[in-house]
């Protein structure tokens, strides 16, 4: 059975089996940092493994932006990343927005929960890691 717990605890070495076909993956210290600075996590567990994860940043009263969803490539299709959404967006209800950002052959997915597509804009920087 799958346990999902809100603000749980992630050690950053179990994310080790996840960001799998990522063109540059976090390493075990950006993976802490994102873990410490994230201000919602969510997590899927099976018998106490790590099987999928959701973390958000906000202003804690208009915004959130959710940065990851990731649920392992075995666990994939078995309704986890949907659990994690309905989760983030319980716990942001009321405010102005929710974002996040994706790739178009994910879009049914997020919209399935609600999300719409909007113009946007950002600096993505795959050089990342290697310049702090
Ligand atoms: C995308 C992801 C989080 C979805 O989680 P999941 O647990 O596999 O999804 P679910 O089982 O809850 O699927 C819910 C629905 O979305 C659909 N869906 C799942 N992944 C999809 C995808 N990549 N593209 C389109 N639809 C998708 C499912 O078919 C299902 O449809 P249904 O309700 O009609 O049966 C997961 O596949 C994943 O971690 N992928 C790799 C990492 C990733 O891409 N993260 C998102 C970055 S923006």
């Amino acid at each position: 059975m799958i346990k999902y717990k809100i603000n749980d605890n992630i050690k950053p070495g179990e994310l080790d089996c996840f960001f799998r076909g990522w063109k540059s993956p976090p390493s075990l210290k950006m993976k802490g940092k994102l873990l410490n600075g994230s201000d919602l996590i969510v997590t899927a567990r099976e018998d106490g493994m790590l099987v999928g994860f959701l973390t958000a940043i906000s202003d804690g009263a208009m915004h959130a932006f959710i940065s990851l969803v990731e649920v392992l490539e075995t666990h994939q299709g078995k309704g986890i990343g949907s659990h994690l959404m309905r989760r983030v967006v319980d716990y942001f209800k009321g405010y102005y927005d929710i974002v996040l950002i994706t790739d178009p052959d994910k879009a049914l997915f997020y919209k399935k929960h609600g999300f719409h597509e909007v113009y946007s804009m950002y600096i993505r920087d795959f050089e990342y890691e290697r310049r702090k």
